[in-house]
């Protein structure tokens, strides 16, 4: 868990960042699924990098003061409700939640629209994730509008409205030991499904039993949901990189690609394994299958302070591109495969992405036109994958064969840590694991 002050200095540290204003965040709504069946509810990231509250219909507002370096956290926030607690459950309601969550004032949601023009007079800029919401732009402006409405009475509005998440974006970049610790727990749940995944799996078994197998493992150690819809594709689906039927039977002979990780207190854990149904690679696919691993062990060992974003990929295109070519998928020189991309046949993703809050997390990839340098206590994704569909120029010995390999990097001081490696890998590893599975 992260204790209730990081939340507090990080609130403390974006104020400090932020020029005289006032930063307005609110939480993700609730969303309907159907008549009256929700999509369960998940609060917005950067609301919760603020607050660690998770109660729909909230909004965090700092006003910061740059020259007395001083800021006030507030929280408007439903009102305690004794007939709504009994059908849909326990609310903070504002008092108690001020209390518990270390804020300086809290507030009933209802009463945003009074104070918010009352909070905005006089104050130089605005700060929120503007044309995220349109009807929270709505909103925001109508404040600002309401605002210059007083100027008469010598009250200023707000001139600029900022991008908060060109500040936030960065904070959430760097994760703290609090975050790596979330993070790691995350990870080891998640790579306890995909043991268990290559444990129950037989041929015959149709893709969403095994679905079923991570989703168990997910919830009974606590992680709340999914990160992101499962992958469990066998056979030819592996090479549908969205797949998420997860419908099919599998047969004797096939591959298994499952990419999928939990949502731990908020943080999510992506990975990747690709194994036989029948728990023995065949020759094509574990040619196939090293390959990526090889690919995925050379990116991998580019994670380090100062390389830039882009090393692991460029790592992992050369491996690839240069087994392309000895495989027979691709002619000519590991250069020319690399310049002309002809490996984007069977190559077409990137190689990772930021990880955290968002499974593809916030950050920018690049600064000032260039890629930006790995650093201390960033987290990534490391992804290299092989998909061979059926043609005419492609050995058929390889066609329907789809692997990638996915594991959970952090950056650190001296190179950096595999959040995910329990997750059984090596071709022996694999195999090994799964042939003392129960009949
Ligand atoms: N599971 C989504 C991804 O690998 O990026
Ligand atoms: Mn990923
Ligand atoms: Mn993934």
């Amino acid at each position: 868990m992260i204790p209730i002050k990081s939340f507090r200095e990080r609130r403390l540290a974006l104020a400090s960042q932020m020029q005289s204003g006032v930063a307005i965040v609110p939480t993700a709504p609730e969303r309907v699924r159907n008549r009256d069946a929700h999509f369960p509810y998940r609060f917005d990231s950067y609301f919760y990098y603020l607050t660690g509250f998770r109660e729909p219909e909230a909004v965090l507002v700092i006003v910061a003061d740059a020259e007395k370096s001083q800021s006030t956290h507030i929280l408007f926030c439903r009102e305690k409700d004794t007939e709504r607690e009994i059908w849909n459950g326990f609310r903070h309601g504002p008092e108690a939640a001020r209390e518990a969550f270390e804020f300086d004032e809290a507030h009933p949601i209802s009463t945003l629209d009074e104070i918010l023009p009352k909070l905005l007079a006089d104050q130089p800029a605005v700060y929120c994730a503007l044309g995220e919401d349109g009807g929270w732009d709505t909103r925001v402006i109508g404040w600002v509008n309401r605002v210059r409405q007083q100027s008469r009475g010598g009250i200023s509005a707000p001139a600029v409205i900022r991008d908060i998440r060109l500040l936030l974006d960065e904070m959430r970049l760097f994760k703290s030991e609090d975050e790596l610790q979330v993070m790691r727990h995350a990870a080891r749940i998640s790579t306890d499904a995909h043991r268990r995944a290559m444990q129950s799996v037989r041929p015959g078994m149709r893709e969403y039993e095994v679905e079923a197998e991570l989703l168990h493992e997910f919830r009974r150690h606590g992680a709340e949901a999914p990160a992101y819809t499962p992958i469990v594709a066998g056979g030819a689906n592996a090479c549908i990189l969205h797949y998420v039927e997860n419908s099919a039977r599998l047969a004797s002979g096939d591959l298994l690609l499952i990419d999928a990780g939990c949502e731990l207190n908020g943080y999510a854990a992506d990975i990747t394994r690709t194994f036989p149904v029948d728990g023995k690679f065949g020759p094509a696919q574990k040619d196939v299958y090293q390959l990526v691993l090889a690919a995925q062990a050379a990116a991998i060992s580019e994670v380090r302070p100062g390389n830039p974003w882009e090393a692991p990929h460029t790592a992992a295109v050369r491996v690839l591109a240069q087994g392309f070519v000895d495989l027979g998928l691709c002619r000519g020189s590991v250069e020319e495969v690399t310049e002309t991309e002809d490996y984007k046949r069977f190559y077409m993703h990137r190689t990772g992405h930021w990880l955290g809050l968002d499974v593809h997390d916030a950050g920018e990839y690049k600064q000032d036109g260039a890629w930006r340098p790995l650093q201390p206590g960033m987290t990534l994704t490391v992804e290299p994958g092989c998909y061979i569909r059926p043609a005419e120029n492609v050995p058929q010995h390889f066609w329907n064969i789809g692997v990638r390999i996915e594991d959970d990097v952090a950056v650190t001081e001296s190179g950096c840590e595999v959040l995910t490696s329990a997750a059984p890998k090596s071709v022996a590893e694999i195999e090994g694991l799964m042939q003392h599975r129960q009949a």
